[in-house]
């Protein structure tokens, strides 16, 4: 090794002590006799002080050094004078005095200053990806990275699961987020698709006797990017067979409340974790992802308004609708503005319009007050538990809109008012999913997880009658207003594999050509099993306090998809197309 100790281990005790450093000078203060780097490496920083009277080459050539050169250093570990110790520094109780000096390598000017903190521009931080990733918020978000994925496989290979990998080089089938296809160069014509998960494969994996699968997967998906998106992003992907679905969250449960004790201090608000049905979470919080670190509760005030003389509210319930609130504490004192603001977000979900009622001690002050009657006006604030001072926001319209236009304020409201706490971690498992949601888009029948989850043993009769009624053997994890998981209970029965593909409009001729192989797998002995998968990005990032999964991502892609650091994607040499048999069509 080039170096004997790591600079940011030296502590007090190491004074006396001849030692060779190597590392990136941070920050260098040249004060004519004494020249001081700030030297680092990995694991943190040490200041090395030159000073002419102890050596007068190793002063000289520390002249020439400048930020970001990569020195080797031979010094002795000296105790700072009293007054000189810096609090803020690990190793703010000594410095090196440094005895001789090499430079390992010379650096030009780096775009932004890496021992400086402040916000620097994401394109530039991008493009120079590796000089970012030196800086203290990328070294912790990666190391975290690492600790988190550590843990994983510690915890699982503890439980008997076995690491299996899967082919990256897949088939592209029609459900689910758009495919990445790869053109084969010796099938002319055909393709293969990148995984969108190795859900298929650890089925298989099932099927083949292995019993309990993982792996660390890197999946793709063609969707649009957003903070909590990548194209190609990272699950901790597992299959058990023989369990029902509290088996696999139990074992889901127990390591993230070791991993989150383990690698973060952060406080887990609630355990065992609390369990949620989709219908319940969508009622009471507008959200199949719910927020847990807050309340702020959507209140039904269907049955108070339904016949009220104000139509907004009697024309929703009367149309089958519902009309709910939000109360805001201690936000009545909102400005005409800010208002204004939340009801054009209430109508980019969907939204009519949004009343709002501000809360004083002697009345409701409200723009459709003049509509209500003395009871509305009083029994909606009791019903809202408000207090003066309180915002109530309402909105009214069918069920499936009212969720999303209050599930949305809800989160809004939460960060401008600052409701949650940053140090807790609240996760909660929603269950009884609906097997399948109908695509206005497709007209038909999707399968809401994927087309290989069980219904509940009780509504497999309905499949056929009320398609929209069934609901599904299907697991998500949520963490702070998150889906960090999702899995299922899987079909295991060719014939209700059968019957789900028909609800989905999946002709048998079909269904044979594209998951043939697994209809057939399913004919020699397929046991029970099921599964989760949970995504590690966004894990990572609610452990680091990153609002984007891109912070915990070594390379990621831009919003728009690209690699400003590779330039990617990129075009190709016509030859590789011909050998690909692809034309490019001019756009
Ligand atoms: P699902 O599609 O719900 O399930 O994905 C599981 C988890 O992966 C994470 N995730 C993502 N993270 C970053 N960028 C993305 N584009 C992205 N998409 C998903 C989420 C999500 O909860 N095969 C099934 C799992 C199973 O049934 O076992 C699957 O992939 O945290
Ligand atoms: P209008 O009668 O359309 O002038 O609306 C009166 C008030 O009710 C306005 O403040 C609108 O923003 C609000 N409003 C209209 N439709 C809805 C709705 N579906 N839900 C909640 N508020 C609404």
């Amino acid at each position: 090794m080039l170096k004997s100790v790591q600079c940011g281990e030296l502590r007090k005790e190491s004074t006396g002590q001849v030692v060779t450093l190597a590392g990136w000078v941070h920050r260098r203060r040249d004060h004519g006799g004494l020249i001081f780097f700030d030297l680092r490496d990995r694991s943190g920083l040490v200041q090395v002080v030159f000073n002419a009277d102890i050596s007068a080459a190793a002063h000289l050539l520390a002249e020439q050094v400048r930020s970001e050169y990569v020195v080797q250093v031979r010094g002795r570990v000296a105790a700072r004078p009293a007054g000189l110790v810096n609090p803020n520094m690990a190793t703010g109780e000594i410095e090196v005095e440094a005895h001789d000096l090499v430079i390992l390598n010379r650096a030009v000017t780096t775009p932004f200053v890496i021992s400086e903190e402040g916000e620097i521009g994401d394109s530039v931080r991008l493009k120079y990806r590796y000089l970012d990733l030196r800086r203290q918020r990328m070294q912790d978000n990666m190391l975290l990275r690492h600790q988190v994925i550590a843990f994983m496989r510690r915890y699982l290979d503890e439980q008997a699961f076995i690491d299996i990998e899967t082919p990256i080089l897949l088939k592209s089938t029609p459900e689910g987020a758009r495919d990445f296809i790869v053109p084969s160069r010796v099938h002319p014509g055909k393709f293969y698709a990148l995984p969108q998960s190795p859900q298929q494969m650890k089925q298989l994996l099932m099927v083949a006797g292995f019993e309990k699968y993982y792996q660390i997967a890197r999946c793709f998906r063609d969707e649009d990017l957003r903070a909590d998106r990548q194209l190609e992003f990272t699950q901790l992907d597992l299959e058990m067979s023989f369990v029902e679905s509290q088996d696999v969250m139990d074992i889901i449960e127990s390591m993230m409340i070791g991993l989150y004790s383990a690698v973060s201090d952060k406080r887990i608000q609630e355990q065992p974790f609390p369990v949620l049905t989709y219908a319940e979470a969508m009622a009471r919080y507008g959200s199949d992802k719910p927020d847990l670190r807050f309340g702020m509760e959507l209140i039904d005030l269907s049955d108070l308004v339904a016949d009220s003389d104000f139509g907004v509210f009697a024309g929703a319930v009367a149309a089958g609708g519902q009309v709910k609130a939000l109360c805001a504490p201690g936000a009545a004192d909102i400005s005409r503005k800010q208002i204004d603001e939340l009801t054009e977000i209430a109508k980019k979900k969907g939204a009519r319009g949004l009343v709002w009622m501000k809360v004083e001690a002697e009345q409701l002050r409200s723009p459709v007050t003049k509509f209500l009657n003395p009871t509305e006006r009083s029994d909606i604030p009791a019903r809202c538990q408000a207090q003066p001072g309180d915002l109530i926001l309402i909105v009214a319209d069918a069920p499936a809109v009212v969720a999303e236009v209050l599930g949305h304020l809800r989160v809004v409201l939460g960060e401008r008012l600052s409701l949650a706490d940053p140090d807790a971690l609240a996760c909660a498992w929603v269950t009884d999913f609906p097997l399948l949601e109908w695509s206005e888009e497709d007209g038909r029948w999707q399968a809401m997880h994927h087309p290989f989850t069980s219904a509940l043993d009780e509504d497999w009769s309905k499949l056929e009658t009320e398609p929209g009624s069934v609901l599904a053997k299907a697991y998500d994890l949520v963490c702070n207003g998150m889906e960090i998981g999702g899995g299922s209970i899987r079909i295991h029965d060719q014939e209700q594999q059968q019957m789900m593909f028909s609800a989905l409009g999946i002709s048998p001729q079909e269904a044979q050509a594209q998951f043939g192989h697994l209809l057939e797998a399913f004919q020699y002995g397929a046991p029970p099993h099921g599964g989760i998968a949970l995504g590690v990005d966004r894990i990572v990032a609610i452990l680091a306090d990153e609002s984007s999964i891109r912070e915990v991502i070594a390379f990621p892609k831009t919003a728009s998809a690209t690699d400003l650091m590779l330039n990617s994607p990129s075009p190709v040499a016509e030859t590789q197309l011909l050998d690909l048999h692809i034309a490019v069509l001019e756009s």
